[in-house]
């Protein structure tokens, strides 16, 4: 078995902010990602592939048709967006990076099989900043 992995950015803004709680409680909690005009993120986004190798190519998925999957899917409709209001799969949703991820999850698991019969989604990895980053396997 061997994991792959296709690394891509974009920024967006976004605001935790639970609706059924007062304003105290949402910064108590969220601190300044409760901030009520918004703030960003520059985001990494890491998708990795598991599988074997195509025996006439090499390869578990073709890179070139991986990264434009994720852009397409994923990136055009994240990049320089609010994610509480531009995003179709995120209404309705609390913006957090766990969400995310695990929506980025259900749309690229059943893309990803449609371009390889060699590999299929082992994690996505999303980094909200350096140092905050949360990895979803499913
Ligand atoms: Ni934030």
């Amino acid at each position: 078995m061997i994991y792959l992995s296709r690394k891509e950015h974009f920024n967006a803004a976004h605001q935790l902010y639970n609706h059924r709680w007062s304003k105290e409680k949402n910064v108590e909690v969220f601190g300044p990602c409760a901030n009520e005009n918004w703030h960003g993120h520059n985001f990494e986004l890491i998708v990795t592939v598991k599988g074997e190798p195509d025996p006439e190519t090499g390869f578990v998925v073709d890179l070139k048709k991986l990264s434009r999957l994720i852009r397409e899917e994923i990136i055009e409709k994240l990049d320089h967006k609010n994610l509480n209001m531009d995003v179709p799969f995120m209404q309705g949703k609390m913006a957090s990076t766990e969400i995310l991820a695990m929506e980025i999850w259900k749309i690229l698991k059943p893309k990803i099989l449609m371009i390889t019969s060699f590999g299929k989604l082992h994690s996505v990895k999303l980094y909200e900043t350096p140092r905050n980053f949360v990895e979803y396997k499913g």
